[in-house]
């Protein structure tokens, strides 16, 4: 089976619009998201109009604040402070990557917790460790939220996850500790890693190397979720980590590329500023 991340967004998507409508009608507010990109690295741009689309569909006030690539550091801190203490602000999303001269942790912390849209600081990390209720970043909730709008079972499954990311790989691998799976994390340096694969009944690539995962790697009872995006420039077109055409024919389920983990990533951040905007 195709996993259809695009009619799971969608499905949620229609949901969320429903909710959000029945609250602004109570409070009186739109919920609001700030997004502040440094810069014009063009995959990020082509993330954040998706996003400020996807926000504006569902009423959510979306605005993008840009600086440029040589902003001073003391200008980008200022506008965080601003937008940690403005009651209108609901979540803040710093768009990476930063350019180079920009020590990435450093804004990432400089964001309030409880404006952390994308559940990178080190409090909703901790309280995600802890198996605490938090705010989860956006892709590994997306995925876990995937998985489960098609009934696949993580409780006592044996999930290999390959790629160690803050964003992606490290919190996913918590999200399904905290799910009771059995879990497995594969960096650059595992030693034989086709016996992670082949052994994984859950198989989650999140390298951003082109076709890292090939037929040969996978047993035909796995579910495999692609969270590459790469531009492959000889086609031209989008491809995954996942030699797909390959892999497809033999697994159980799989995530196409595009379609597939990319759109449950943005209804994500939609689902989180709405969560903020409740925990008012
Ligand atoms: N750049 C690539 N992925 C992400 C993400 O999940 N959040 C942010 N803020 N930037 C990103």
């Amino acid at each position: 089976m195709i996993l259809d991340g695009k009619k799971i967004a969608l499905a949620r998507k229609i949901k969320l619009k429903k909710e959000i409508e029945v609250l602004i009608q109570k409070n009186q507010r739109q919920p609001s998201l700030k997004v502040l990109m440094v810069g014009n690295d063009p995959a990020s741009e082509t993330y954040v109009a998706h996003k400020l689309k996807v926000a504006n569909e569902l009423n959510i006030k979306a605005e993008l604040i840009r600086f440029d690539f040589d902003v001073k550091h003391a200008e980008l801190y200022s506008k965080i402070d601003e937008l940690n203490v403005d009651e209108n602000v609901d979540g803040i999303l710093l768009q990476l990557p930063l350019p180079k001269s920009f020590n990435e942790e450093d804004y990432l912390q400089a964001i309030s917790p409880s404006k952390d849209v994308d559940g990178f600081h080190y409090i909703n990390q901790g309280r995600l460790l802890q198996g605490y209720e938090t705010i989860y970043p956006c892709t590994p909730l997306g995925i876990i939220n995937l998985l489960e709008d098609y009934n696949i079972k993580l409780t006592g499954q044996n999930v290999t996850v390959i790629g160690t990311s803050n964003i992606v790989g490290k919190p996913l691998a918590l999200m399904l500790l905290n799910k009771k799976a059995t879990v497995t994390m594969c960096n650059k340096n595992t030693i034989d890693i086709k016996k992670h694969t082949k052994s994984a009944d859950i198989l989650i690539s999140a390298t951003g190397k082109k076709f890292i995962i090939t037929e040969d790697m996978v047993n035909s009872n796995c579910t495999v979720i692609d969270v590459g995006i790469i531009r492959d420039l000889t086609t031209n077109k989008l491809v995954g980590d996942v030699d797909f055409e390959n892999v497809a024919k033999k697994v159980k389920n799989i995530t196409p590329v595009p379609g597939g983990v990319g759109p449950m990533t943005v209804i994500t951040l939609m689902e989180n500023t709405l969560k903020l905007y409740k925990n008012k």
